[in-house]
This record gives structure tokens, sequence and C-alpha cells, in this order.
């Protein structure tokens, strides 16, 4: 039977890779290599995952040095060679194993005001967005953020900044820009023009190359530095 040679990155701190053999399977992806190598050969393997079919965002990890969400990677595509090498998502701190701490990446959204804030209540008429309208489009194209980490790990900047918010958080803050319905807009525009916000990013773009959902950070966080420059100008920041 044709076997994958698997490297994978063992326990926090001073680890190591650790080689694993794993049987070949037709349409096989890397989070069902990761499960058989738990399952069969280490039982302590620590990795995450829930939904296995691309919504939750919680099983990505770095694939042959790129992060890639797994349970959407076919092995065909990434391992023409036969070899796999699995470790932890960079720019996280590592917990165990294939596992980081998602709590910086997420303090990041809240820090860039990532929630929506409206002002009707339930007693008030539904809003009507037509769908067609410039921001409505500007939302959709962004909204779809299923939060996996990926393009954080791939940014750059946040390796040599850990403050800068990075492109999930930008992204998701753009999307509440563009939300008519939301009311806490320049204080939104404030948390992100600081010095660890959009005007850090450099829109080489490696966050939208590799996001899993074809989304654009670099795309958000350009609408975001037009905005905070509107704003600076009109003296609103
Ligand atoms: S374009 Fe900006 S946010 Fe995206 S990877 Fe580059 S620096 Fe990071
Ligand atoms: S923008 Fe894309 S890569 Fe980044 S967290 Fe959302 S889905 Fe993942
Ligand atoms: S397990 Fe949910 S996105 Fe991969």
């Amino acid at each position: 039977m044709e076997e994958l040679e698997v490297r994978v990155w063992r326990s926090a701190g001073d680890g190591a890779f650790a080689t694993y053999r794993v049987p070949r399977q037709t349409s096989q992806t890397v989070l069902d290599v990761v499960t058989y190598i738990q399952r069969e050969l280490q039982p302590d393997l620590a990795y995450r995952y829930a939904c296995r079919v691309g919504m939750c965002g919680s099983c990505a990890m770095s694939v042959n040095g790129k992060a890639r969400w797994t349970c959407r990677t076919h092995v065909a595509k990434v391992a023409a060679n036969g070899r796999l090498e699995l470790a932890p998502l960079p720019n996280l701190p590592v917990i165990k194993d294939l596992v980081t701490d998602m709590s910086a990446f997420f303090e990041k959204w809240s820090r860039a005001k990532g929630s929506f804030s409206g002002a009707l209540t339930r007693h008030d008429d539904f809003a009507r967005v037509p769908p067609a309208s410039p921001r409505r489009q500007a939302v959709d194209a962004g909204i779809e953020c299923i939060g996996c980490g990926v393009c954080y790990a791939s940014c750059d900047v946040v390796t040599w900044r850990p403050d800068y918010l990075g492109p999930a958080a930008l992204n998701r803050a753009w999307t509440l820009m563009n939300d008519e319905r939301d009311v806490d807009g320049l204080e939104r525009l404030r948390a992100v023009a600081g010095d660890a916000g959009c005007h850090s990013c450099h829109t080489q773009g490696s966050c939208t190359e590799r996001c899993p959902k074809a989304l654009s950070p670099t795309a958000g966080i350009a609408g975001l530095k037009r905005m905070t420059a509107k704003a600076a100008m009109k003296g609103d920041l």
C-alpha cells in the first residue's frame, strides 16, 4: 500500500518533529491524515477541528510551510512527493502539538470594534438594505470569514509587530463600516486608525493569497485607509 511520510510538530515550547507513516487513501484530506495519526499511532497528539466541512475555522495549521485549512485541503494537492510537514499556525502561541492559543487573534477583533452596534429595537421595522447598493456589496465581499486565522498566520506585519490588529480583525471592521445599520462607525475608525491598525499594512497581500474563503482582507484594509484618511481630513479623528 502506498504511504505518506508525515512529520508532525510535537509538544509545546522546545518541541521537535516526529515522523509517522500513513496509508494513502483516495480523496484523503490533510485533516484525515492527522486524525489517522491520532487514532492509530499517537493517541496523545493534540489538534483541533469541529465541522470538517470548511465552516468552523478551527482546523487550520501549517502544511508544508503554508497556513491552510486542513479539512478542505486534499493531500494530493499539497504532497505530490508523498511527504507532509504539519506544524501549528505561525504568529500564535502553541498550547500543545498542533493546537495554538487563538486568544490574541480574537482579542484583536474586539480591539478593532468587530462587533455590531445597532440603534433599533425589536419594536422597530426591519432595516431595508438594497442588495445592489455599493455598501452592501462591500459587506458581501468580506462577510464569509470563518475566523480560521490563516491570514493572520501568513501576515509578515503580525510577525514583526505583534500588536498589529491583523487582516481578519480589520476585514471584520471593514464589513461593519459598510453596514448601514451600525452606529459605532466613528469609534471603530478611531480603533483601527492607530499605529497598530490599518496603516501598518504593507498591502503585499499574503492574507488575500492564502484566505481559504477567497476573501480579500487587503482590499478591506485599503478601504479603511481611505475612510480613516477622509475622517482625519474632516477633523473627526
Ligand atoms: S496585506 Fe496587510 S494584512 Fe495582509 S498579509 Fe500583508 S500586511 Fe498583513
Ligand atoms: S479572512 Fe479568510 S483567512 Fe482570515 S480568518 Fe477569515 S476566512 Fe480565515
Ligand atoms: S474543521 Fe471546520 S473548517 Fe475545517
